[in-house]
């Protein structure tokens, strides 16, 4: 996609006035604003209707701006080189002197950092003197939104300016990493965890249901269309959705296809907007076909299992 600088430029100006702009990124769309502003974090987390325990994610250019900030170690560096700028959020140590809001991470000693991909969000932070705190740009324990459609649809006139990016790439949010100690998973996303494991060539912790949450988008309630889900459904009842991994022989009304041919990369860039089109299509509820729990099938497992808890 080509970059509109005026279309940047026009995103500046809010930003650098504290107001919020959505942004987009490989993985879904951001809600942004400054995260060294107190203004700018307050208002994401009021647009968002975001329970203020529930820290942000902050976006940076590159390795220098985030120096500032956070303490980095051995297994960031070996992660960093390999996957970014991409899909992985990496929760770091924050300085005691950084720039950061209070209310970007709730005042937390710690902070999850990412370098988004998408060449819009790189070109746009490399203009800004600071890092975007960004969380995904839906209503709280909503789909995630991956088109400037989807934001317009949680949001109307509340937001000032989306800027446009096409659809997302990978379409289900970024991995995260916690990298103060021993490295542990919090939740799955747009890279899969087993080549994780390979770079770092050693144990790794997934911990993505904790007892005691660390990571509050784990929170059970989350990812929901607004429809009851059941899961590795087989039949189909009346005034039902069917979800289903590949396109099928029989063409129905009622089916909706993740992919043609049964392409996980697809199935999860395709998975908030079939959820989307889903619930805009009358339907009572959704039967999900079984999808396979591998690679990035795992992370569509995650946000069905939770949205299905609605
Ligand atoms: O792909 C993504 O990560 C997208 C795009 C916009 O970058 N962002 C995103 O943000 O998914 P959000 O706010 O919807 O999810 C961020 C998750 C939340 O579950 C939050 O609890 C967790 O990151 N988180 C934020 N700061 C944390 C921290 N210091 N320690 C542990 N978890 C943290
Ligand atoms: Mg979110």
């Amino acid at each position: 996609m080509k970059i509109n600088l005026s279309n940047i430029k026009k995103a500046k100006k809010l930003l650098d006035k504290n107001d919020c702009v959505a942004i987009p990124t490989e993985t879904v769309y951001g809600l942004a604003g400054n995260a060294y502003s107190d203004q700018a974090c307050k208002k994401i987390f009021k647009l968002k209707k975001r329970p203020k325990y529930n820290p942000l994610i902050v976006h940076y250019y590159d390795l220098e701006s985030l120096k500032k900030d956070c303490h980095l170690n051995k297994n960031f560096f070996l992660l960093f080189k390999r996957f970014s700028p991409g899909p992985i959020t990496f929760v770091l140590n924050l300085k005691k002197n950084s720039n950061i809001s209070i209310f970007a991470n709730n005042n937390k000693s710690s902070l999850a950092v990412r370098f988004p991909k998408h060449p819009i969000a790189r070109c746009l932070l490399k203009k800004l003197g600071y890092p975007l705190a960004a969380p995904s740009a839906n209503l709280s324990s909503k789909v995630s939104a991956v088109s400037t459609a989807d934001v317009e649809e949680d949001f109307g006139k509340k937001i000032k300016y989306i800027l446009d990016g096409g659809k997302s790439n990978v379409g289900v949010e970024s991995t995260i990493i916690d990298l103060r100690k021993k490295p542990k998973i919090l939740r799955l996303g747009g890279l899969e965890i087993s080549i994780i494991k390979k770079i770092l060539k050693k144990n790794m912790k997934v911990d993505i249901n904790p007892m005691k949450i660390s990571s509050p988008g784990q929170s059970k309630l989350h990812y929901s269309p607004g429809l009851p889900i059941r899961l590795n459904a087989k039949k189909i009842k009346d005034n039902e959705a069917f979800l289903c991994i590949k396109k099928m022989k029989q063409k129905k009304k009622n089916y909706f296809y993740l992919s043609k041919k049964g392409s996980l990369k697809e199935a999860a860039k395709n998975l908030y907007s079939t959820l989307r089109k889903i619930k805009k299509s009358e339907f009572d509820t959704i039967a999900v076909s079984k999808i396979p729990d591998i690679g990035l099938g795992k992370t569509i497992n995650d946000r069905l299992k939770r949205a299905s808890k609605y």
